[in-house]
């Protein structure tokens, strides 16, 4: 049987703080993602999602447990992790150079993996797919609106051609109408790349038109998972209820056509 594209056995991270004590910030997680599939993380502020981002993308260690990317550890396929993810971030501004033209932010990931090609028609391939104008290579970020800046963030994570991409709250510093849009793009690249799609976020109304697997954090452990109708439409888990409680109405996800 072939390994899943990622996979993540007893991750656990406790962080120490200044006066002694340990703050638990992920314990024990269990996590398969298939290549292609499409999974939100979801749960409160602190419940452990952005470490468990860093961790997957071995930008953080864990105190105990183990990431394979591929079937491979990542700490020892570090090469092979970055050429083959992608992350986004909340804060466009903080992720792009705001030195760099939009041209020199996408290319970026090109040059350092050694990406064999003309990089400048690649780039001109991403912007195109992220639903930018090729004119938008030359600008700066702070000429972009925040929607088409986290665009290019995204161009950026994906113009290697990855097999995973995970977004920690990409939409949750936008209005709501390019959220869904943002969200809408995500939907795209994973239908038309095969790109599989760790969407972190605590917008339960995006999550449900994006993926196809929900897993619910809540004081660093999972505590519920499966398929997003079912984890949405009836919770199992208690958090689980209130966290779906607290969302005014889900709208129906047929009803996202005009998004
Ligand atoms: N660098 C750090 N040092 C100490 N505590 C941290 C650090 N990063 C995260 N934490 C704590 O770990 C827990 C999980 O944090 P985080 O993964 O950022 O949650 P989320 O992304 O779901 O808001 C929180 O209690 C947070 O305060
Ligand atoms: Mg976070």
């Amino acid at each position: 049987m072939s390994a899943p594209l990622l996979r993540a056995r007893g991750l656990t991270r406790d962080y120490r703080l200044p006066a002694g004590q340990v703050k638990h910030g992920l314990v024990d997680v269990d996590l398969d993602v298939e290549a292609g599939e499409t999974v939100a993380v979801i749960g409160e502020s602190g419940s452990g999602k952005s470490t468990l981002a860093r961790l997957l993308l071995a930008l953080d260690r864990p105190t105990r447990g183990r990431v394979e990317f591929e079937g491979q550890p990542v700490d020892a396929r570090l090469r092979a992790l970055r050429a083959g993810t992608g992350i986004v971030l909340q804060d466009s501004y903080a992720s792009l150079d705001s030195r760099f033209r939009v041209r020199a932010t996408i290319g970026e990931p090109l040059r350092a993996l050694r990406v064999p090609g003309d990089h400048r028609r690649l780039v001109a391939e991403v912007l195109q797919r992220v639903g930018l104008e090729a004119e938008h290579a030359e600008c700066y970020p702070h000429e972009l609106s925040g929607g088409q800046r986290q665009r290019v963030a995204i161009a950026r994570a994906v113009v290697h051609r990855p097999r995973l991409l995970i977004g920690d709250e990409p939409t949750s510093a936008l209005d709501v109408t390019v959220r869904a849009a943002i969200v809408a793009l995500l939907r795209e690249l994973n239908a038309t790349l095969g790109l599989a799609v760790v969407l972190v976020s605590h917008d339960l109304g995006l999550v449900q038109h994006l993926a196809g697997r929900v897993v619910v954090m809540h004081d660093g452990r999972i505590v519920e998972t499966g398929p997003t109708a079912s984890v949405l439409g009836d919770p199992q888990h208690a958090y689980t209820r209130r966290l779906v409680a607290a969302v005014p109405r889900l709208p129906a996800r047929s009803t996202d056509a005009g998004l």
